[in-house]
């Protein structure tokens, strides 16, 4: 089968497409056909090598943390899904960028819903996405009716997701911050009662809330812009770190600062969740693909392309050029 790979970290020439074995699924696995693989910018870490080096099968790592596709086969002990069911896949190993993979079927849901069923283009992109948006919010965030919530990275994959699932959380007033003008437009349709750039995201977020600030703020992007997030909490509070876009590497908070002003920092990492709440991650799957079938979501999906050009799908997030979710096809 095809698939696109890389042996050595470094930039997206690294990308090889190559011919590898067909994975076999082992015990509590299945092997999907992949349809559409979403792109996220956890694979531009792995490519980079902020995960470690190669290490997979003959030095190759295969990037993909979500995918969409059609079951083929099933592991020992595997009841279901059945052989020709479309179901989406969380993949915490990676594999995604590929015509076929094998799943942990606790991480995978059939796209047949008791609400309706989704297409493979729109499920994708939710697997890693939708959990992570869920986790951060209802968690890590502890969201409550009717508070206030602050999405940093509004436009990108995470941030698509999270105003809309904020709203069906029940969040008051839902604002967004993106890294230059050029993106309010795409981010502003998604959702937001008001998207900012960052750069000066503060003063922005005091006139909108009358100084008030706002209740939760998803924080992806680090550094500076975690420290001025934590200036604009309400009492009470939170700032969700879940990413570190900006490469700024460890930032300390002060937690008497903490204590002083009524103010929390909280965490989220999908692998983590993987490895110690399995369980939650499928339902947070189930939970999407139904919200999806009834439409009271949308997938964005702003790009599909082909897999052999999955490094131009990682120049465009890399470069933060990127809006919504870009899928990858192997067919
Ligand atoms: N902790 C977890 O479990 C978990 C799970 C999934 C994703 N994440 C994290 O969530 C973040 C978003 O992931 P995603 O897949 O949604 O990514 P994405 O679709 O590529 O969106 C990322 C957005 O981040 C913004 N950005 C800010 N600083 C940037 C920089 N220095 N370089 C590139 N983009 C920058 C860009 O928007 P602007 O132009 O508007 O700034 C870009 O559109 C990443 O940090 C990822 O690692 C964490």
């Amino acid at each position: 089968m095809r698939a696109v790979g890389f042996r050595a970290n470094g930039g997206t020439e690294v990308l090889e497409l190559l011919e590898v074995p067909e994975p076999v699924p082992g015990p509590g696995q299945i092997a999907v056909r992949v349809a559409f693989a979403g792109v996220n910018f956890a694979e531009i870490q792995h490519r980079r090598g902020e995960f470690g080096v190669p290490d997979g099968p003959g030095g190759l790592d295969v990037p993909g943390l979500e995918i969409s596709g059609t079951v083929t086969a099933l592991g020992e002990g595997v009841a279901g899904p059945e052989a020709g069911e479309p179901v989406a896949a969380y993949l915490p190993a990676f594999g995604g960028y590929a015509q076929v993979v094998v799943a942990d079927t606790r991480f995978v849901r059939s796209l047949r819903t008791d609400a309706g069923e989704v297409d493979l283009d729109q499920a994708a992109g939710l697997p890693c996405v939708f959990p992570t948006a869920y986790g951060v919010l209802r968690d890590a965030g502890r969201l409550r009716g009717g508070e206030t919530v602050l999405v940093h990275a509004a436009a990108g994959g995470v941030g698509s997701a999270a105003v809309q699932l904020a709203r069906g959380l029940g969040a008051g007033q839902v604002f967004g911050t993106v890294g230059s003008a050029g993106k309010i437009p795409y981010a502003a349709q998604l959702g937001y009662d008001e998207v900012f750039v960052r750069d000066g995201f503060a003063e922005r977020v005091a006139e909108a809330t009358g100084g008030r600030g706002v209740d939760l703020v998803l924080d992806p992007v680090g550094g500076p812009v975690r420290e001025q997030s934590l200036s604009v909490l309400a009492p009470f509070g939170r700032v969700v770190a879940y990413g570190d876009l900006g490469r700024h590497g460890e930032w300390t908070a002060s937690v008497r600062d903490l204590w002083k002003g009524n103010r929390t920092i909280a965490g989220f990492n999908i692998g983590d969740l993987a490895r110690r709440r399995p369980e939650r991650i499928g339902d947070y799957l189930s939970q999407a693909l139904r919200l999806l079938a009834a439409g009271r979501i949308r997938a964005n999906v702003t790009e599909i392309l082909p897999l052999a050009d999955a490094a131009k799908a990682h120049e465009l997030l890399e470069t933060g050029t990127g809006r919504g979710k870009i899928l990858l096809t192997p067919a």
